[in-house]
C-alpha cells in the first residue's frame, strides 16, 4: 500500500487509450491511493464516466460549470488536495494546452491551478507524436518538471506501427510513486545484487538455491524511486527488471563477481541482496551425467569467493550493505558476517520466519549496523523494507560519486 494516504487525480482525455485508465484506476486503488478521476468532454465519447466511477468509488469530474460539481468538487479544491495529479491518455491536444497555460475546460484549469507534480503519459498516433509542435510542447513541459511516461512503440489503433502507444498501467503507477517519493538518493550510484546464482553439473543440470530476487528487485526499484542512478547485477530470475534500472543478467557467482566488481568501481554503495552458491561443481560435465545403477557417492565441489566480502575490502569511503539468510534466529551468524565480511549494515532474515520465507512479496528483517544500531522491523512488504534500509543508506550520506 505504498500510496495509502495519498490524493492522486487521474486525468482522462479523449483518445483510444482511455479505456486503459481504468486499469490504471484499480491499480492506484490497489495501492491505497484515494483517486479522483477528471474526465475531458472527448474522454466521455470513448469510456463511460459511470466505468471509472465505480473503480475509484466517487464521482468522475467532468464539468468546470457544473453547479453540482463546483458545490461538491470545486477546481481548486481538486488542484490543491492532489498530492499528484497524472494524466492518462495526454492526447497532442491536453499536451498543447498545458504548454501554452489554457484553462478552458476543467483539465486545464485544474492542470494550471495546480502545485501537484503532474505525470503524463502521452497516447496518439505516431505522426502526431512525431510532429515538431508535440516535440517542442514536450520539452517545454519537461523543463517545468513535468514527467513523463512512455509512449510505447507497437501497433497503434489507427493502423499505424510506431511510437504513440501509452505506456503500461503499472509503468505509469511506478512514475506516479516516483514523483511523490524523497529525492533524497539523487546523485548516488547503487549497485545491488539480486536472486540466486546457477553453477552447472553438466549442460542440464546445476546447482541453486530458491531465492526468488524478489528482495534485491525491491532495492532496486526504490533506490531509483528515490532518485539513485541503480545498477542491477541478478542471477536467473522472473520478477520484471523496474523501470529506469540498469540490469545486468548473470548466471553463476564468477560471473556476478565480475559485474559486481565492475559496476562496484563507480558506485557510492553496494546492498547485496544475492543469494550467492558458496560452492560450484569441481568441474562441469561437457556431457549429460548417466544414471548409473548405484548411488552417486561424491560430488566434488569447490569454494566459491565470499563476492561481497572482497569488495567490502577495498571499499574506501563506499557503504557496504549484506544480508544475512539464516534459518531459526541466526543474530550471532548475522554478527559474525557483519564483523568478517566488512559489511557497514547487515539485514538479517530468518527465512524460516512465516512472512520471511524465499518468494515471499513481504519480510521479516533486522538492521545491525557496525555503530551498534539494531532495529526489529515486523512483516511489510519487500518494498517497505527496501525503503528501510534505503533510510538507513540516506541517512549514512554515503560520499558521493567516487
Ligand atoms: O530473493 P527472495 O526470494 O526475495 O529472498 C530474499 C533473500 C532471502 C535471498 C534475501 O533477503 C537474502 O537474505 N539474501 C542473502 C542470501 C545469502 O546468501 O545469505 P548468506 O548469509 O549466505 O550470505 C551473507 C552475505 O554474503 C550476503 O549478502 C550474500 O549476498 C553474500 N555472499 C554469500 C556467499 C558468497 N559466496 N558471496 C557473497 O557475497
Amino acid at each position: 500500500m505504498a500510496l495509502a494516504g495519498r490524493n492522486i487525480v487521474v486525468a482522462v482525455s479523449g483518445g483510444i487509450a482511455a479505456y486503459k485508465a481504468c486499469e490504471l484506476v484499480r491499480l492506484l486503488v490497489q495501492e491505497g491511493a484515494a483517486v479522483q478521476v477528471i474526465m475531458t468532454a472527448n474522454a466521455q465519447q470513448f469510456v463511460a464516466p459511470l466505468t471509472l466511477q465505480t473503480l475509484s468509488g466517487r464521482p468522475v469530474a467532468t464539468d468546470t460549470f457544473s453547479l453540482t460539481q463546483e458545490s461538491e468538487i470545486g477546481h481548486i479544491r481538486l488542484a490543491d488536495q492532489a498530492h499528484a495529479i497524472v494524466i492518462a491518455p495526454a492526447t497532442a491536444n491536453v499536451l498543447a494546452k498545458m504548454a501554452a497555460g489554457l484553462a478552458d475546460d476543467l483539465l486545464s484549469t485544474v492542470l494550471l491551478a495546480t502545485r501537484a507534480p503532474i505525470v503524463v503519459a502521452p497516447a496518439m498516433n505516431v505522426h502526431m507524436w512525431e510532429h515538431p509542435a508535440t516535440r517542442s510542447n514536450l520539452a517545454t513541459l519537461r523543463e517545468r518538471g513535468v514527467a513523463v511516461v512512455g509512449p510505447a512503440s507497437g501497433s497503434l489503433a489507427c493502423g499505424y506501427e510506431g511510437a504513440g502507444r501509452l505506456a503500461d498501467p503499472s509503468e505509469i503507477v511506478e512514475a506516479v510513486e516516483t514523483v511523490l517519493a524523497p529525492q533524497d538518493l539523487r546523485g548516488h550510484r547503487i549497485v545491488v545484487s539480486a536472486g540466486p546464482t546457477r553453477e552447472a553439473l553438466d549442460p542440464v543440470r546445476y546447482l541453486t538455491n530458491h531465492s526468488s530476487g524478489k528482495m534485491g528487485f525491491a532495492i532496486a526499484r526504490v533506490a531509483r524511486r528515490r532518485g539513485a542512478e541503480v545498477t542491477l547485477v541478478h542471477g536467473p530470475v522472473e520478477v520484471p527488471v523496474p523501470p529506469g534500472v540498469t540490469a545486468v543478467p548473470v548466471t553463476t557467482a564468477l560471473e556476478m563477481q565480475r559485474e559486481l566488481a565492475r559496476a562496484f568501481a563507480s558506485a557510492t554503495a553496494l546492498v547485496m541482496a544475492a543469494a550467492v552458491a558458496d560452492y560450484r561443481p569441481r568441474e562441469a560435465a561437457s556431457q549429460k551425467l548417466k544414471r548409473r545403477g548405484a548411488p552417486l557417492a561424491t560430488l566434488a565441489l569447490a569454494q566459491n569467493p565470499d563476492v561481497v566480502r572482497g569488495l567490502a575490502r577495498r571499499k574506501g569511503r563506499r557503504v557496504v550493505i549484506g544480508f544475512a539468510a539464516e534459518t531459526g534466529g541466526g543474530e550471532r551468524e548475522a554478527r559474525r558476517k557483519l564483523v568478517e565480511k566488512g559489511l557497514d549494515l547487515i539485514v538479517l532474515n530468518d527465512v524460516t520466519a512465516p512472512g520471511a520465507e524465499f518468494g515471499a512479496d513481504t519480510n521479516v528483517v533486522r538492521l545491525l549496523d557496525r555503530a551498534g544500531g539494531d532495529v526489529s522491523l515486523p512483516v511489510l512488504p519487500k518494498t517497505e523494507v527496501a525503503s528501510r534500509i534505503l533510510d538507513w543508506l540516506a541517512a549514512r550520506k554515503p560520499a558521493r560519486r567516487t
